[in-house]
């Protein structure tokens, strides 16, 4: 496994690959890995010759300077459990190899739908950043596939429509959420939760179920309030608890096939976020 931190060095690996027709899968990340990163990885690996990971903490996506700082960070770990993974190569750009002219003079990346909802208008700015740096990820590495997991379904719809939108010839995989034993989806941000909070935190995942069971379409807003009120109740702060259509994140409609139930919590200074993905029953 090849350690890079410029685009030359990763252009011309990829380079060398092309000419060979090897097919390149990249799954961007921003470290701290757990279990849900690495089945991205497997994932990958079965639908490409070669993966490429991405570790880049991408300051133009965090709203507010103390997240970005407060971020967990583990590069040494994360290498080590990468290098038994038998992939091509980890990407470990420097901010200023991915921004030469800085973070705010960037061109960035705007889509205008999606965007303005739920995490969007909770963390303005952030599906920018988000975009702009996929987008830089994608014109560096070139990949023939890209690996997003559905833990970020708003980011996976969002990446699914820039790639779309600006020609990219990129097939946008998806990766199923990944859970510890208790339900709470595995996230980077765990880790920032104390012992007693990581145990609070279960309760997440249990009022997406409970919603989902007793789903029907009569009922969206009082689910929405009731699941909102058990989780403030419970010592969470309540950003957004929502019952959408998990294509395009609008209200159930009479065309909804798949419900996404989102939702967005705090946790003393931890946020988290979850959601639950099914037919329309
Ligand atoms: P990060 O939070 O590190 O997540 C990297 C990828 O792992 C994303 O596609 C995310 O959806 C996926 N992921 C996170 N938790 C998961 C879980 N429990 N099970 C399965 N997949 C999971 O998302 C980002 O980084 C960034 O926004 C990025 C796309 C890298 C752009 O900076």
């Amino acid at each position: 496994m090849k350690i890079l931190s410029t685009c030359d060095a990763i252009r011309n690996l990829i380079a060398q690959y092309k000419s060979n027709n090897v097919t390149i899968a990249l799954v961007p990340t921003m470290g701290h890995l757990h279990a849900g990163h690495i089945s991205l990885v497997e994932l990958a690996k079965q639908n490409a010759d070669q993966v490429i990971v991405s570790i880049f903490i991408n300051p133009t996506q965090f709203n507010q300077a103390s997240d970005f700082d407060r971020y967990p960070r583990s590069l040494e770990h994360d290498l080590d459990r990468l290098s038994n993974l038998n992939i091509a190569a980890v990407f470990t750009p420097q901010p200023d190899e991915i921004y030469p002219q800085g973070t705010s003079n960037t061109t960035k990346i705007i889509i205008p739908d999606l965007t303005n909802t739920l995490e969007g208008l909770c963390r303005p700015g952030h599906f920018e950043g988000v975009c702009t740096v996929v987008s830089k990820l994608f014109n560096i590495v070139s990949p023939d596939i890209a690996v997003f997991g559905e833990k970020d379904i708003q980011q996976l719809l969002i990446i699914k429509r820039m790639t779309s939108d600006l020609s990219y010839n990129i097939k946008i995989l998806p990766g199923p959420t990944l859970r510890e034993a208790d339900g709470l989806a595995m996230s980077s941000r765990n880790s920032l939760l104390s012992e007693q909070q990581r145990k609070h935190a279960k309760q997440i995942y249990d009022v997406l179920k409970l919603t989902k069971d007793q789903f029907s379409t009569n009922k969206i807003k009082s689910l929405e309030n009731n699941a909102s009120s058990f989780l403030e109740n419970n010592g969470f702060r309540v950003e957004y608890f929502s019952i959408r259509d998990a294509k395009n994140l609008l209200s159930i409609s009479q065309d909804t096939e798949n419900i996404a139930i989102l939702v967005a919590v705090w946790l003393g200074d931890t946020r988290l976020i979850d959601n639950l993905l099914f037919p329309m029953p």
